[in-house]
C-alpha cells in the first residue's frame, strides 16, 4: 500500500519568534513545488501563531511539540487541545523521549494527552523507542511493545487513522549516532505487526511510520527505501532551511 511520505522538523526548545520567522519564510521558498511528501514543523508555543500567519497559503502543516489533557483550568504552564486547535495545529507531537525523561511522562500520561488530542480533532504524532541499555539488554521489541500498548490504549481502529508514529531510538538522538536503514527497519516491521495484533491487517497498513534520531540529507535516502519507514521526524537538522529542505527532497536524491 502506498503511503504519503511525512517528514516533520521538531524545532523542540529553539527559535524565538523572530528566528522562526526567518527560518519558516526561507523553508517556503526553499521547498515549495515539493509535492507527494506531507511537511509540518513543530515550533515552540510561543511561535505557533506567528508561524501559523506566515504558512497561510501553503502546504506545510503546523505541528504542537505537546499538550495537556484537560481543557482548561488551573494548572499553571499547561497548554490544551482547544489552545492548539485555535491557534491553527494540525498535528501534535505526544510521548517524545525528552517528555518521557526529563518531564516524568509515562505510558499512562502519555495515554491521556493522546485521547485528549485525537477528541479535539488533532492529528498525533506519537513518539516511541528504547535507550541504549535495553537495546543492549535485547529488550527493544518489549519495551515498544510496552509503549504502543500503554500509549494506545482505549483508541479504537478509527482513531488510529489520526495517528503517526515516530520510532525514535533515544540513542540516537541528538547524538549524530543515525540507526542504520535495516536497525530501523527492523523495529518498524515489528511496529507494523503490532498494530495488526493490536487492531487490523488495514490499519497496520494505513498508519506511517517516522522513523527519527539524527537523521540528516544524508542519511534520509536510505532510511526512506526501506519499505516500512514512512517518513522522518527530524531535530536538529530541522533547524536549518538548507539542511531541512534536502530532506524534504529525499526523493530527488
Ligand atoms: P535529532 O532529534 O534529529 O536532533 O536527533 C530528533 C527528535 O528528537 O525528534
Amino acid at each position: 500500500m502506498e503511503r504519503l511520505p511525512f517528514i516533520a522538523g521538531n524545532w523542540k526548545m529553539n527559535k524565538t519568534v523572530g528566528e522562526a520567522l526567518d527560518l519558516i519564510r526561507e523553508l517556503k521558498t526553499v521547498i515549495s513545488g515539493v509535492k507527494e511528501v506531507e511537511v509540518a514543523v513543530a515550533p515552540p508555543f510561543t511561535a505557533l501563531d506567528a508561524v501559523r500567519k506566515e504558512l497561510e497559503g501553503s502546504s506545510i502543516r503546523l505541528a504542537a511539540q505537546n499538550l495537556y489533557w484537560e481543557e482548561k483550568g488551573a494548572f499553571t504552564g499547561e497548554i490544551s487541545p482547544p489552545m492548539l486547535k485555535e491557534v491553527g495545529c494540525h498535528y501534535v507531537i505526544i510521548g517524545h523521549s525528552e517528555r518521557r525523561q526529563f518531564f516524568g511522562e509515562s505510558d499512562e500520561t502519555v495515554n491521556r494527552r493522546i485521547n485528549a488530542a485525537l477528541a479535539q480533532g488533532l492529528k498525533v504524532i506519537f513518539c516511541i523507542g528504547e535507550i541504549l541499555k535495553e537495546r543492549e539488554e535485547r529488550k527493544t521489541f518489549s519495551l515498544i511493545e510496552r509503549q504502543m500498548e500503554g500509549g494506545l490504549k482505549g483508541l479504537s481502529g478509527k482513531e488510529m487513522r489520526d495517528m503517526v508514529i515516530a520510532y525514535e531510538p533515544v540513542w540516537a538522538i541528538g547524538t549524530g549516532k543515525t540507526a542504520t536503514p535495516e536497525q530501523a527497519e527492523e523495529v518498524h516491521r515489528f511496529i507494523r505487526g503490532k498494530l495488526e495484533r493490536l487492531y487490523s491487517k488495514a490499519v497496520s497498513e494505513e498508519i506511517r511510520i517516522q522513523y527519527g534520531g539524527s537523521v540528516t540529507p544524508d542519511s534520509i535516502k536510505g532510511l526512506m527505501n526501506q519499505p516500512n519507514i514512512d517518513g522522518a521526524l527530524v531535530g536538529g537538522a530541522s533547524l536549518r532551511a538548507e539542511s531541512f529542505s534536502k530532506i524534504v527532497r529525499f526523493k530527488e536524491m
